[in-house]
């Protein structure tokens, strides 16, 4: 599959697509939360490593979208331990098996969130990226905007498209930084989908995308956060560096 163009992204995520990230933590719910809202979509997070104080991904996907839980998929292969799901997989002695893999049928865009990165590993030889290669949807990569994302941004270009798997574009996730943006967009050859800043702490009515890119013909749209819990909106919440 080839890279989308910019007429043809939009359309091809509502037919679902894969949200991967140069790295855990670097905002693949928030931004799936996104979609879901954007696209009208499901969302399913294939496999659960860990579970948040925040819930799971799928809970609180569910509430930044505003969202009922009917919209989300249950985890395929959910795992305690907050570790790789090799290892999760190992403890609970579960073998996970690619086979296993199969989008949800669903009326609606589908949404999919992996675990951590392109190479985070299931176990037996095999790593997110197959996982992804044989769900066949388009990938949105979530990117930091601070120092090193130029790195782990191309890195995780390259290995999606060695694999031959078609890269929607990339959303950035931080604090303004127009000269790393520009660098992973011109060196990666890739499509910035939308930029989100960070917030101090995330409330209530706090709006998420900052910039939505005009040239793909879509208007720009307030995303409403829809935090209902209260821990979440008092947290202080640092940008992680
Ligand atoms: N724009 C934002 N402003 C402030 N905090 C944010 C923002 N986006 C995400 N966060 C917080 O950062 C943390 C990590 O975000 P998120 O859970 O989306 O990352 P992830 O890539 O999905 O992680 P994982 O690999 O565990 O699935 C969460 O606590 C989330 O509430
Ligand atoms: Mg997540």
């Amino acid at each position: 599959m080839r890279d989308l163009d910019a007429f043809s992204w939009k359309a091809a995520l509502e037919g679902g697509c894969f949200v991967t990230g140069t790295d855990t933590g670097v905002g693949k719910t928030v931004v799936a939360a996104w979609l879901v809202r954007r696209l009208g979509g499901c969302y399913w997070k294939p496999v659960q490593a860990g579970r948040d104080p925040e819930g799971d991904d799928g809970e609180v996907v569910a509430r930044l979208a505003g969202v009922s839980q009917d919209r989300i998929f249950p985890p395929l292969y959910a795992f305690d331990l907050p570790r790789s799901p090799h290892e999760g997989a190992g403890r609970a002695g579960v073998k996970i098996d690619l086979n296993h893999f199969v989008l949800p049928t669903s009326s609606r865009p589908l949404v999919v969130e992996g675990a951590g990165g392109v190479m985070v590993p299931l176990g037996n030889g095999h790593y997110f990226i197959d996982v992804m290669k044989r769900l066949g949807l388009p990938v949105v990569v979530v990117c930091r905007t601070a120092l090193g994302t130029i790195n782990h941004s191309l890195l995780t270009l390259e290995a999606l498209r060695s694999r031959g798997i078609g890269v929607a574009g990339v959303i950035f996730h931080g604090p303004p930084d127009e000269e790393n943006r520009r660098a992973v967009t011109e060196m990666g050859r890739v499509r910035e989908l939308a930029w989100i800043p960070w917030r101090e702490r995330l409330t209530a009515e706090g709006d998420l995308v900052q910039r939505e890119m005009d040239d793909c013909g879509l208007p720009l749209e307030q995303f409403q956060l829809k935090f209902a819990h209260a821990e979440m909106a008092d947290a202080r919440n640092p940008c992680p560096k």
